[in-house]
């Protein structure tokens, strides 16, 4: 394929060379986790992933305690998985009702994203919403979808997401003790938790200069754990001037970022980034997030503790479940408007 079908097109201000600077200095810092065991160093590790929250909202962590088989067996039966012909793959196609399975069509802020993914939630099933309408408390439950071939697929899935889980839920309490909160701050938000688990093939592009991977976006969710291949493409915005920086891929390290409900909960203090994934002409390139989501009843609004007279709530709450499932019914399809935002909830828009 030469021409690259015009629904994958970004405007020219969202490309992959704009505002981007080579070989800058600067780095995404790579934070060792073996070193919480000196508690001499204890400290020190909070203090880092606090200045990283703040500055970049996205860091790297070596030495996490996910194992490796684990993740190379998702990667293992995952490709088989991407590998089969695509009305194989189509057998277990996510819908409009039911968001998770194979899916080869996302949005991201009304442009196509070069990728295929698979997507699981980490509960099976989940609670979430049954509706996008506010006055609607109803709920249902949600199903996993697994494809017959390759059989393992499932096993090897739900291990890594056991482990990926655990690590979220250890760094959650680092960063509750950066903000000065107690380690366990956040965890009633999670009983019901929606958090996923995706796979991202992004195949090679015919013209990586007009179509991205994953168009500009910030995460909806708390945190997100994500193993990248050594092909590389991830982009993150920083914070103090806009400028893109590439997230270098370092082995067997895990990228962390925040999502908007870290932003919205610690009221702009930290900082969820913009990213995105820039494609390649030669190489497909495969990464593996688990997006730390929390219950579908949970009302995302900056924390009391957090909040003064001189630092003035900056956002009105939402339901967690309710911002979740409008999002995601317009990455589903183009919508002519700009899917629904946090900046949506700001007191004093900017
Ligand atoms: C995402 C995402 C980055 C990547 O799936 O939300 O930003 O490197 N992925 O695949
Ligand atoms: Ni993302």
């Amino acid at each position: 394929m030469k021409d690259l079908d015009p629904t994958y097109i970004q405007a020219p201000e969202h490309r992959r060379d704009s505002n981007f600077i080579p070989n800058q200095p600067e780095e995404i810092r790579v934070i060792d986790l073996s070193r919480l065991d000196d508690p001499e160093d204890v400290q020190n590790v909070i203090a880092e992933i606090g200045d990283a929250c703040e500055k970049w909202g996205f860091f790297q962590v070596i030495n996490h305690g996910v194992p490796l088989d684990a993740r190379q067996r998702v990667e293992k039966t995952v490709k088989t998985f991407f590998d089969l012909p695509r009305e194989e793959k189509i057998k277990v196609k996510r819908d409009e009702v039911n968001q998770v399975g194979y899916h080869d069509g996302e949005h991201t802020t009304n442009v196509k994203d070069w990728k295929e993914v698979f997507d699981m939630y980490f509960k099976n099933p989940v609670v979430i919403p049954s509706s996008t309408d506010p006055e609607d408390e109803g709920i249902r439950l949600v199903y996993n979808k697994w494809p017959q071939f390759p059989s393992d697929l499932r096993e090897a899935c739900e291990e890594y997401a056991r482990h990926a889980e655990k690590l979220a839920f250890k760094l959650l309490e680092l960063i509750s003790l950066s903000l000065g909160l107690p380690k366990e701050r956040f965890r009633d938000y999670f009983k019901e938790q929606m958090s996923f688990f995706r796979i991202n093939r992004y195949p090679p592009c015919p013209r990586p200069d007009l179509a991205l991977g994953v168009g500009h976006h910030k995460d909806p969710d708390v945190l997100g754990l994500l193993a990248q291949d050594e092909v590389g493409g991830l982009q993150v915005r920083r914070r103090s001037d806009g400028v893109w920086f590439p997230i270098r891929p370092v082995p067997n390290a895990l990228v962390i970022n925040l999502g908007n409900c870290m932003e919205l909960w610690t009221n702009d203090k930290y900082w969820s980034a913009e990213h995105r994934v820039v494609v390649n002409t030669t190489r497909e390139r495969y990464s593996i997030p688990f997006f730390l989501l929390p219950s579908h009843d949970v009302e995302v609004k900056p924390l009391e503790e957090l909040v003064s007279p001189k630092n003035p709530p900056r956002y009105k709450g939402y339901k967690w479940g309710k911002f979740y499932a409008s999002r995601n019914r317009s990455n589903f399809q183009n919508q002519d408007i700009e899917n629904i935002q946090t900046d949506d909830f700001k007191v004093v828009k900017e």
